[in-house]
């Protein structure tokens, strides 16, 4: 059954009184929300610019309806498209899911060999590409490049900017599935002084990425990680209006092509609250060293100079699903690898953590983040990737929020309204006077 967006309204009112000027007003309710322009309506006068919400980062404001993603934050519930996010982890693949995100349903075994074809049609990056990887320092962080590069590819790709074209723009996606990844691992490539590796299209969505990444080693690429990096990248794929997702929206709603949007949401990935946390949390348990300091890093955690990393979220008040699944799926990595040294730290961190007044009382829960780091690092991935992995994973969940945005009749231009705090008008000072 789908969710209650599409049920028929049931109108609902909520009734205000403003102790102001007396007045009482009568405010629709739909599905269990006000529309925020409904409250312009109250007035202290006729001059009067009307009320508006204030909700600085969002945290009560629903900027769109949605049917990709649903979250449950006190279930620790994660479904795309309303299939569960385990189900889809065990029996799917990368490339099935993101079909699923982009167009609202399983393809069936015709549409998803189409879909697949599609994507390998489209697996090369311009030539020239290359060469603005070859201008980038070899010590640039992946993220930096991998911003840089995606929104350079709208620059070969002028006609992606006709976003009223469906076949422009399903091309646009088969694009940007295809060839992040091989951004990504030609950028990795330069980074080690190491030759290109082509894309192979006789290999799957994840082998082919890693192959690209680490050709000729047997042991980064063995079956069980190549089948571990499909989970994450699946566990990755959507999570409905995050930061990056709102970005992606907000930019995609002035119309620009979509590569300069995925570009911008990739840079809202970038920082360590967002996706950037999983190198974060790596870097964190390294300084930690050794289980015998978790001890003081808790207390300065608790006296807030420093944050837990990896834990905490937004949305779940619970502990994340896709830690949850990850968790597991290590086990899975690390009889390939052998364990991270770091894991016995996050093992205890995580155990000394989810047993703390500071931790319970705040519903602070490890998240995606704080386990998929160690994943990486134990396949051999170097730590300023990790934010790469995520937006490999991430694309195609941009791109269904993105496609669904356009054909969304209610939205407009992104334009939020501000709080001025200023000064009232006040004369210019000439510099000899100030
Ligand atoms: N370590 C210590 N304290 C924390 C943490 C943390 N990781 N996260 C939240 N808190 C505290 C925070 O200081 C606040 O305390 P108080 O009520 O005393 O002021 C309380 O918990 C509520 O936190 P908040 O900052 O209001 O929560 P938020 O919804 O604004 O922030 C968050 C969510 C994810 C940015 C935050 O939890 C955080 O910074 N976590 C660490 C970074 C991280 O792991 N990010 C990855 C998020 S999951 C992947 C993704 O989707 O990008």
């Amino acid at each position: 059954m789908r969710g209650d967006f599409r049920r028929p309204v049931l109108s609902e009112i909520l009734t205000l009184i403003d102790n102001r000027t007396s007045k009482e007003y009568e405010i629709e309710i739909h599905d269990g929300n006000i529309r925020a322009k409904d409250l312009r309506q109250i007035k202290v006068n006729d001059d009067d610019f009307g009320m508006m919400s204030y909700d600085p980062s969002f945290e009560n404001t629903a900027s769109c309806k949605s049917s990709v993603t649903f979250i449950d934050g006190d279930e620790g519930i994660l479904r795309y498209r309303g299939y569960p996010i385990e189900q889809l982890a065990e029996s799917s693949s990368q490339l099935e899911v993101s079909k699923l995100l982009i167009d609202g349903e399983l393809p069936s075994e015709q549409e998803l060999s189409r879909w697949v074809s599609d994507i390998k049609a489209n697996n090369s990056v311009p030539e020239d590409i290359n060469n603005i990887i070859k201008a980038f320092p070899v010590s640039a962080h992946a993220m930096g490049a991998l911003t840089s590069l995606e929104a350079a590819l709208s620059t070969f790709y002028p006609n992606s900017k006709d976003i009223a074209d469906d076949k422009e723009n399903y091309l646009s996606i088969c694009r940007l599935v295809a060839q992040v990844p091989i951004l990504a691992a030609n950028f990795f490539r330069h980074t080690q002084g190491l030759s290109i590796v082509p894309p192979d299209n006789s290999l799957d969505y994840a082998e082919n990425f890693l192959n690209m990444m680490f050709e000729g080693d047997n042991k980064k690429l063995h079956p069980d990680l190549v089948k571990a990096m499909d989970t994450l990248l699946i566990l990755h794929a959507d999570h409905e209006q995050n930061c990056s997702a709102s970005v992606m929206r907000n930019v995609g709603s002035s119309e620009p092509d979509p590569f300069s949007a995925v570009s911008a949401a990739t840079a809202a990935l970038y920082g360590p609250l967002h996706g950037g946390a999983n190198e974060a949390v790596l870097q964190m348990l390294t300084e930690i060293g050794s289980v015998e300091n978790i001890p003081s890093f808790i207390e300065k955690v608790k006296k807030k100079e420093v944050k837990l990393m990896g834990f905490g979220h937004r949305v779940y008040k619970a502990y994340d699903p896709r830690a949850k699944y990850l968790k597991l799926a290590a086990d899975k990595v690390f009889n390939v690898t052998g364990t991270n040294p770091l894991l016995d730290i996050a093992l205890e961190l995580e155990s000394i953590a989810l047993s703390e007044d500071y931790f319970v009382a705040r519903n602070l829960y490890p998240n995606v983040d704080f386990y998929s780091g160690l994943i990486y690092e134990s396949m051999g991935i170097p730590k300023d990737m990790f934010t790469v992995l995520f937006t490999i994973g991430r694309t195609p969940g941009w791109l269904a929020q993105w496609k669904e945005l356009l054909s969304d009749k209610e939205q407009k231009i992104a334009r939020p309204r501000q709080v001025y705090t200023g000064y009232d008008s006040r004369d210019y000072v000439s510099i000899d006077k100030r």
